[in-house]
Formats: structure tokens, C-alpha cells, sequence
């Protein structure tokens, strides 16, 4: 009878105990909420909270402390305003997943709680701009807009303030010295950017920070100008594929792309022909991506700005790669002539 009573005592309790999901405290109801624990003695763990599909209204939903990661996708939010990411729990999220809500409006302060956040998914909503300055001293690593509606876009929205607000001013000397927001020095730290599927005509200009993945995909960019990717260096990856307007590449339109290992330029119809020039300073390319492109033949001069290239791939059952070819011997020097041809699997292509 003790044991019952003890029994009965522990179910009750539990049932009174605050809201636990998952062992997680303070989980709201129509989220389920998650610890990963990692390392020697699970000394590590993350909290993730799933809140996505909750239905309009809900935003902003309180989460537990020390929350990592939070999926707020499909639920219909429409604007995000200042005080909708700024409750306890989100100081912490590293992780923010925003995509599919119907957003066309970000206040400028909205994400200034955030000061860990490292991912931000803010794909396939309605933007077509962001504040200047909004994701001003995050330290985002990798930010998706794909599927927006941005005509141009700036990396004001990771640098300035949209208003030069004066923080000091300075009479000594006879002389007004101001300091802004503007002249603090800003530390960006972001390396994967998506903006697929946007309204962009032209590439836009992200000099000066430290990409290494961008994906430019379906944007309706007509014309891909010299230059147009100069003091990119850190460069890993370029998509730039499906885009049906694209007819011009011009030569050194690549130039400066030196880290360059993967060109995706597939699935471009009007993309007719590509002079070798085009691909002038891709020292470290070895993946070439023209599959459903209309480029044909490509000239076979091309393999000389290339020097690192292993793959070109030309359609679906048309592959090239590069092979070495033992070149003469060469008697005097002593020694043998190696030659990089590619081979291709479609017999008779020349390149
Ligand atoms: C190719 O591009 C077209 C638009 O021109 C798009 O509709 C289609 O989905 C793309 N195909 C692939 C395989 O990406
Ligand atoms: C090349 O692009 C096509 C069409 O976008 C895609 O289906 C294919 O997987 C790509 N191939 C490689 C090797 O990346």
C-alpha cells in the first residue's frame, strides 16, 4: 500500500510538474522541443524547438532558455517587428529558420537581440528589401533570401544603420568631429549567401567580405559583365544556373575568382556561345557545369585558363574529364612531357 501511494504520489506530481516536452522546460505546446546532448558525459547540448505550422497569430511564441535552434517556418507572420525576436531564449538561437511566411516587411531593430546567430533562413517570403543595417554586429555565417522578391541588393543591411545617428560629437579644439554608427569597425563573418530566385538584373556587388558560397540561380540577369565577381577571392562555389534571360558572359567576367572550384552554369538556353577569355583567372576551378546550356563547340583553348580543372559537364550523358597524356620523351632533357587532355564520354566530341 506504501508503494502504491508512493506510485500514485510520483504520477500526480509529474503530471503537475511545469510544461516538459522532450525534457525540455517551458516548451510551448504547439512546439516540440528537443535537447542533443554531445561530448564525453553529454557535457554539451543544444536545445532545438521546432514552431513551425503553428497557424497565423501565434508569433512571437515564447521558447525555453537557452534555445539554439528555432523553426518558425509556414506560420503565416507577414511582418517581424522589433519585439517579436527579443524575448528570453532568443538571445541564444545560433539557428533561425524564418522561411515560408508571407514577410514583406523586417523593422530595422528586429534581429539586434540576436547577437549569436550564425544561420538565418529567410527564404521564400515576399522581401524586396531589407533595412540598412538589420543584421548590423550578427555574427551570421550563412544567410538564405531565395525565393524573394529583391530588385537589387547591398550589403548595407549587414554594414550601416539606415540613419547616421551621431553617438559622439566632439568641440575640443575648435573643431566638430562626429562619430557615427558608420565609422564603427564592422566584423562580417559570412560565407554562404542564397539569393536564387529573387528579381535581380544584374550581379550585385558583394566585394569586401569573405563569401565562399553564393548561389545566384533563376535570377533574371541578362548579362554577366567583366569583372563582375573582382575581389572575391575567397570564393568557393558559383551557381549560376536556370536563368533563361542569360545570353552574355563577358571575357574576365570571372576574373579574380582565384579559390573558384565549382562553376555551375547549367541549364542556361540562351547561353549560345563563351569565348575563352570568359574563364580567365579560374586557377583552382576543377568542376565546370554547362549541362543544358546551348554552348557548343567550346573551344579547346579554354583548358589553358584552367590549369586545375578535372570535370567539365557538357549535357546529361556527356561528361568530360581530365586525363594526363605521356608526352614525348625527350632525350636531351632526360625527361618525360606530361599533357593534360580531357576525355570525354561521347566519342568524336572535340573540344
Ligand atoms: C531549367 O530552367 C528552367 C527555367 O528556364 C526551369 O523552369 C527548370 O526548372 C530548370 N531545370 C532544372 C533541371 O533546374
Ligand atoms: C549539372 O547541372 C545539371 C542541371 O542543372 C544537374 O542536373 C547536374 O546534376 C549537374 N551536374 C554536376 C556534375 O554537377
Amino acid at each position: 500500500m506504501n508503494t502504491m501511494a508512493a506510485l500514485l504520489y510520483l504520477s500526480v506530481s509529474l503530471l503537475l510538474e511545469p510544461v516538459v516536452a522532450g525534457g525540455v522546460k517551458n516548451c510551448h505546446p504547439q512546439c516540440r522541443c528537443e535537447v542533443e546532448s554531445f561530448g564525453l558525459f553529454d557535457s554539451f547540448s543544444l536545445t532545438k524547438v521546432d514552431c513551425s505550422r503553428m497557424g497565423p497569430g501565434t508569433a512571437p511564441v515564447p521558447i525555453p532558455l537557452d534555445t539554439s535552434y528555432l523553426d518558425l517556418s509556414f506560420n503565416s507572420i507577414g511582418s517581424i517587428t522589433d519585439s517579436m525576436l527579443s524575448g528570453p531564449g532568443y538571445t541564444t538561437l545560433v539557428s533561425l529558420d524564418l522561411s515560408n511566411n508571407d514577410i514583406s516587411r523586417v523593422s530595422s531593430h528586429a534581429f539586434s537581440k540576436l547577437r549569436y546567430l550564425e544561420t538565418l533562413d529567410l527564404s521564400h517570403n515576399s522581401l524586396d528589401s531589407l533595412p540598412n543595417g538589420c543584421f548590423s554586429g550578427l555574427p551570421l555565417v550563412e544567410v538564405d533570401l531565395g525565393d524573394n522578391s529583391f530588385q537589387e541588393f547591398n550589403l548595407d543591411m549587414f554594414t550601416t544603420r539606415g540613419q547616421e545617428t551621431p553617438i559622439s560629437v566632439d568641440l575640443s579644439n575648435n573643431m566638430l568631429t562626429v562619430v557615427t554608427r558608420n565609422s564603427q569597425s564592422q566584423h562580417l563573418y559570412i560565407k554562404t549567401l542564397v539569393l536564387a530566385s529573387n528579381r535581380l538584373t544584374t550581379v550585385p556587388d558583394l566585394a569586401g567580405i569573405p563569401l565562399q558560397y553564393l548561389n545566384l540561380d533563376g535570377n533574371p540577369i541578362s548579362q554577366i559583365e567583366e569583372g563582375a565577381f573582382e575581389d572575391m577571392k575567397d570564393l568557393v562555389y558559383l551557381s549560376l544556373s536556370s536563368i533563361p534571360q542569360l545570353s552574355i558572359i563577358q571575357p574576365y567576367s570571372f576574373r579574380g575568382l582565384r579559390s573558384l572550384q565549382v562553376l555551375d552554369l547549367s541549364n542556361n538556353s540562351q547561353l549560345k556561345s563563351l569565348s575563352p577569355d570568359v574563364f580567365a583567372g579560374l586557377l583552382s576551378l576543377q568542376e565546370l557545369n554547362l549541362s543544358k546550356s546551348a554552348i557548343t563547340p567550346l573551344p579547346n583553348t579554354v583548358l589553358n585558363h584552367m590549369p586545375n580543372i578535372k570535370s567539365i559537364t557538357l549535357g546529361p550523358n556527356m561528361h568530360c574529364w581530365k586525363t594526363h597524356k605521356q608526352g614525348q620523351f625527350h632525350r636531351q632533357i632526360g625527361e618525360a612531357k606530361v599533357n593534360d587532355i580531357l576525355t570525354c564520354s561521347v566519342a568524336g566530341l572535340i573540344l
